[in-house]
């Protein structure tokens, strides 16, 4: 491709991701709360996904040297969300922890299973946790999963292909609070700021 292509292709993407986040954010303004607004911007996002697919390619979006990397689409700017296409080679597994904030994902290309659990205990013991696993959902081309703010997920890139996933958040990476993160079988948890969680985010 020439450069000229290249560049309309990016200034195309650009303004579709724009318009999805705008959307995004509309959905979730009609919604009093972001449990039943999450379902359907995932929806959105799958439809985005199929309707854009040239703007999507994989090829356009290079491989992390190890683990994961997140190419940014739309941070920022009118509508306080991060929006990231992450690329994610096989292997790669995130503990179990906790955003603080709402995330969605959307498959590309490429298999990552998420597991959901549930803290069981009360928090009273400083750095002790038990949870409960939920069950889980594998996200590819054509399905997504949602996360509220307090839910706990788990990640695991699956198959000898890295994935390409789409990532919906409330805030930008930069805006992230501390994550928590659980060991099911030690029982323990720890907080870590959002800067130092940035390779085991998923
Ligand atoms: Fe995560």
């Amino acid at each position: 491709m020439t450069e000229s292509v290249l560049a309309d292709k990016a200034t195309a993407r650009e303004m579709a991701c724009q318009e999805l986040v705008r959307q995004a954010r509309a959905i979730e303004l009609i919604h009093a709360g972001e449990r039943s607004a999450l379902p359907q911007i995932r929806d959105l996002m799958i439809e985005f996904v199929a309707r854009h697919a040239q703007l999507l390619d994989p090829d356009d979006f290079e491989l992390p040297v190890a683990h994961s990397r997140f190419h940014k689409l739309v941070e920022g700017g009118e509508v306080p969300y991060g929006f990231y296409l992450g690329v994610t080679r096989p292997g790669k597994e995130a503990a179990p922890h906790m955003h603080g904030l709402w995330g969605i994902t959307v498959g590309i290309s490429g298999r990552e299973i998420n597991h959901f659990w549930r803290r069981t205990d009360d928090g009273s013991a400083p750095g002790r946790a038990a949870l409960e696993h939920l069950g889980s959902t594998e996200v590819a081309l054509g399905t997504g999963m949602t996360l509220a703010g307090d839910e706990i997920h788990s990640t695991e890139t699956l198959g000898d292909e890295p994935s390409w996933m789409l990532h919906l958040y409330e805030r930008p990476f930069s805006g992230f609070p501390s994550l928590l993160f659980f060991h099911p079988e030690r029982g323990t948890v720890r907080k870590l700021p959002a800067h130092a969680a940035k390779t085991i985010r998923g």
